[in-house]
Formats: C-alpha cells, sequence, structure tokens
C-alpha cells in the first residue's frame, strides 16, 4: 500500500495560511484516499526546537492534532498519528543522509539562506532542517507528500538524497514524486499560498506584526470577518484572478474557494464582471466567520485523551516501519550485517 505523509511544525498557534494551505487540503486528501493508502500525519516536534516556540509545546503538539480533527479528518486504521522524537529511526536515518548530503545543496535552500541571512549565529538545526525533513519522508516510503510551495525545495533536496543514496547503495528508498506531480494529485492548480491581508505581496505569516495582516484560528469569527473587511486590494476596480497584478483580490477569491471547497475556477466566475471589492470582501468575511464558528466549537469536543490514544496506536506503528527501513539502511551503509 502507498503512503502519503505530511507534518507540520507546532510551534504556535496556526494561523488561516496554515488551516486552508495543509490542513484542510491534507484532511480532505486523507478522507478521500486512506481506503487504499496509508495516511502519516506527524507532528515534527524535533524541527519545532530549531527556532522560538511560543507557548508550551506539548500543549502545541496536542493542538495540532485537534486541529485535523476539527476539520473533519476521519480516523480509520490505515492513518496513523505521530510525534517525529517519539521514533528515534528520525534522528538516526538524518545522520546517515547528513553523510550523503552535500553542504553546497544544504546552503542553497532558501528557507536556510532566508533564515540565517543577516544574524550571527544560525544553530546546525536550521541548516540540517531539510535533511532531517527527508529522513521522515523516506524511512516511510512515502510517495505523496502534501505540502505549502514553501516547502517544495526541500521535496526536490528529498528526491536528489534518495536518488544518490540508491545509486551508491542499491535501491532502498522510495523516491517521492515530484513537486510537479503533488500538486496534481493534491488537486490544486499550484502550491497553495494565502497572502497577508494588508501587503498581499508576501505569504501570510505569524511573525507578522500587524494583527490585521493575519487571522488566527483562535479569532472571534466576527473579529476575523472585520480583518477580511480591512484587507489591501487594489485601485483596478475589478474582480480578477491574477496574483501578480491583484494579489490581494485573488487571495480573497482563493481563500473563498478554499474554505467552501468549490473549484477556484467557479469562483472566479461568480465575481466575473463584479466590480465592488467591498461585497467580495463580505462573502469572504462570512465565509471565514461561518468557518471559524464549526471549527472552534468541534476544537472544544475534542479531549486530550482522544488525541494520546491516537499517538499510541501510531507511534506503534510508525517504530515497526521506520525501524525496519533504518536497519535496510544500517545494512547496506555496512553499519550492520
Ligand atoms: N517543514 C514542514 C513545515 O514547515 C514540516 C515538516 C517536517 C514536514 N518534516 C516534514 C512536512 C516531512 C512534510 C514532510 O511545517
Amino acid at each position: 500500500m502507498k503512503t502519503i505523509l505530511t507534518g507540520i511544525r507546532a510551534n504556535s498557534e496556526l494561523h488561516l495560511g496554515h488551516y486552508l494551505g495543509v490542513i484542510i487540503p491534507m484532511t480532505r486528501l486523507a478522507n478521500k484516499y486512506s481506503k487504499d493508502y496509508n495516511v502519516n500525519i506527524f507532528v515534527p516536534d524535533l524541527h519545532s526546537i530549531v527556532s522560538e516556540i511560543d507557548g508550551d509545546l506539548q500543549k502545541n503538539i496536542v493542538r495540532t492534532i485537534k486541529y485535523y480533527l476539527a476539520a473533519g479528518l476521519e480516523i480509520n486504521d490505515n492513518i496513523h498519528i505521530y510525534r517525529q522524537s517519539y521514533i528515534p529511526a528520525h534522528s538516526e536515518l538524518c545522520w546517515i543522509l547528513n553523510c550523503v548530503a552535500t553542504m553546497g545543496e544544504a546552503s542553497r535552500m532558501t528557507q536556510y539562506k532566508e533564515k540565517s541571512e543577516g544574524r550571527e549565529s544560525c544553530n546546525v538545526g536550521i541548516f540540517d532542517y531539510p535533511v532531517l525533513m527527508a529522513a521522515d519522508i523516506l524511512l516511510y516510503s512515502a510517495e505523496y507528500v502534501p505540502i505549502g510551495e514553501d516547502q517544495f525545495q526541500h521535496i526536490e533536496l528529498t528526491r536528489n538524497l534518495a536518488t544518490r543514496f540508491n545509486h551508491k547503495y542499491g535501491e532502498i528508498f522510495t523516491v517521492p514524486v515530484k513537486t510537479a506531480d503533488q500538486v496534481k494529485f493534491m488537486g490544486v492548480s499550484d502550491g497553495i499560498r494565502i497572502r497577508d491581508l494588508l501587503n498581499p505581496e508576501k505569504k501570510m505569516s505569524k511573525s507578522t506584526k500587524a494583527e490585521n495582516s493575519k487571522i488566527m484560528l483562535d479569532d472571534e469569527p466576527a473579529r476575523a470577518a472585520k480583518k477580511i473587511m480591512s484587507a489591501t486590494t487594489d485601485s483596478l476596480g475589478k474582480i480578477k484572478f491574477d496574483m501578480f497584478n491583484q494579489p490581494g483580490v485573488s487571495n480573497l477569491l482563493q481563500i473563498e474557494a478554499l474554505i467552501n471547497d468549490r473549484p477556484l475556477q467557479d469562483v472566479i466566475s461568480d465575481w466575473a464582471g463584479e466590480t465592488r471589492y467591498g461585497e467580495l470582501k463580505k462573502k469572504v468575511g462570512e465565509s471565514v466567520s461561518t468557518m471559524l464558528t464549526g471549527f472552534q466549537k468541534k476544537l472544544g469536543e475534542i479531549s486530550d485523551d482522544e488525541v494520546f490514544s491516537l499517538f499510541q496506536s501510531g507511534e506503534d506503528y510508525a517504530n515497526k516501519v521506520a525501524t525496519a527501513k533504518l536497519l535496510e539502511v544500517q545494512r547496506a551503509v555496512g553499519l550492520r550485517d
């Protein structure tokens, strides 16, 4: 059985960009495919500690899984939920892959460049981040890794490391599919990237100071709708999907389509010929506030125990699969007989 795998860091409360870009697409994929695929959803807690953590990591981890459940994830035996640090094989494979990855390719990763630039010191974990990510994926022979556009480079690196390893040591790893095909599998025309509401050229980010730039998942629904009303648009006066010239309007159309699970093209057609941005904002604001109301209600109904019991069975499964793959790797490189 093939595997679909994804993870999301639990460093803070998540925002609408995470929800629409990762949680929702992954939940829909899981519900659609989990009869025929293994679906691994894990919390990369080792990746969390490379940078600041807002709040309590343990609480954040549990909350992250609750987000999937509140988004409608339907649990069955093929869905595996686990914490990265509870599966020691991730760190061990990371080390072995460190000996396959080059300084050059790791230094070229945009995320590393952005996070290290202009800083006096940058921890080695930030540099090694994508290699650990490759281990996360390759241990489970995952072919599909639904993920935000900003992580595509890391998938390509994973493919390169797997191919190089296989070339040197034999066919041990399944190479995940190309990012272009990941996108097709996810059923989106392009990587999903929800924009900052005030500066729509940039992606929505939790580190942006301005409160009206982002919608957090714990925002009061009415307040979230107000943020949409104050979103930056443009002065072109036409409702069109054009991320380059009209990123603000395009972002609103994208949000509207994703929240209501409608093809972007249909939403674009609905608004074609319309000129009143206020009307569009009102509609999107309502969609966001309705979504948050339902989501927050469900979130409140999920207990910590429910999540811990998912971890228990998921970690049993993950340890079995990952340890077996690690042993193959250890044998291939000569660490085991
Ligand atoms: N880097 C991802 C993020 O930014 C998290 C992550 C870690 C991940 N390892 C992964 C995602 C493996 C998919 C597959 O949230």
